[in-house]
């Protein structure tokens, strides 16, 4: 019997990446999974791959700036699965840009994805894990979250309120049967990274390598099952020691 066996679980950014090696992961552990990303083609592709493997998969196009289609990403899933027990609230943008001519623009479309986009996708989880009686979120923050680096203030800022509103959520909703963590990668091997910096940024971390996706859907799935069951308003940091430092 897979951990999250007759379990419906929503991940946002699924068509890549970490969220995508998380939702492969989560299907192999028993989910029917609804895959959520603004890049239709990958996530169609991704979901007829699932299928093919005949694991339950949908694909939503949906942007998590948008309440209307948050909200949609819900009702779809709902229509064809009949609940959400589980929410990998991960799709996330980056970029390196100096501060001083950082355009306003440019900070309000990260902190508008990588914050805003993360509690209107937690809000709606909780509406709905409300109804149902309880769920599971994990939001994606980042190791950013914890410490400081140059050109990426406002991804750092928004991954700094990813942690803190993990833990307030995690204790207004405590008791209602909704535990809410967070995990925070370190340097992975995704498209995230330019191809350019991995080298630079494999030797900065600890363990001389970049993460794999696939280690970051093994804390994910931890923080989303049963084995956590006492953990709420947490962290997993997993960044091969890069915060340790
Ligand atoms: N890779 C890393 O080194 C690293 C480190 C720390 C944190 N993270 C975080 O992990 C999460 C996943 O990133 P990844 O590394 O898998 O990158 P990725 O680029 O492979 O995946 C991110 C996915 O999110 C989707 N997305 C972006 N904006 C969206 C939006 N507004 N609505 C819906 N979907 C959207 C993209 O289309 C993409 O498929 C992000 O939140 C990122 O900040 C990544």
């Amino acid at each position: 019997m897979g951990k999250l066996q007759n379990k419906v679980a929503v991940i946002t950014g699924g068509a890549s990446g970490i969220g995508a090696a998380t939702a492969r992961l989560f299907a192999e552990e028993g989910a029917k999974v609804v895959l959520v990303d603004l890049n239709e083609e990958k996530g169609k592709a991704f979901e007829a791959e699932l299928k093919a493997l005949h694991y339950e998969a949908l694909f939503v196009k949906a942007n998590i700036t948008s309440e209307e289609e948050v909200a949609n990403i819900f009702k779809q899933g709902i229509e064809a699965f009949g609940k959400v027990d589980v929410v990998f609230n991960n799709a996330g943008i980056g970029r390196v840009h100096s501060s001083h001519d950082l355009a306003y623009s440019e900070w309000r479309n990260t902190v508008n994805v990588d914050l805003d986009g993360v509690f209107l996708v937690a809000r709606e989880a909780i509406r709905e894990m409300l109804k149902a009686g309880g769920g599971t979120i994990v939001n994606t923050a980042s190791m950013y979250g914890w410490v400081g680096s140059p050109g990426s203030a406002a991804y750092n800022a928004a991954k700094g309120g990813v942690i803190n509103l993990t833990r307030s959520l995690a204790l207004e909703y405590a008791e209602h049967n909704i535990r809410i963590n967070a995990l925070c990668p370190g340097f992975i091997d995704t498209p995230i990274i330019p191809e350019e910096s991995k080298q630079a940024l494999a030797a900065v971390t600890p363990m001389k390598r970049l993460g794999q996706a696939e280690e970051m859907a093994k804390a994910v799935l931890f923080m989303a099952s049963d084995d956590s069951s006492f953990m709420t308003g947490n962290t997993l940091t997993v960044d091969g020691g890069y915060t340790a430092k």
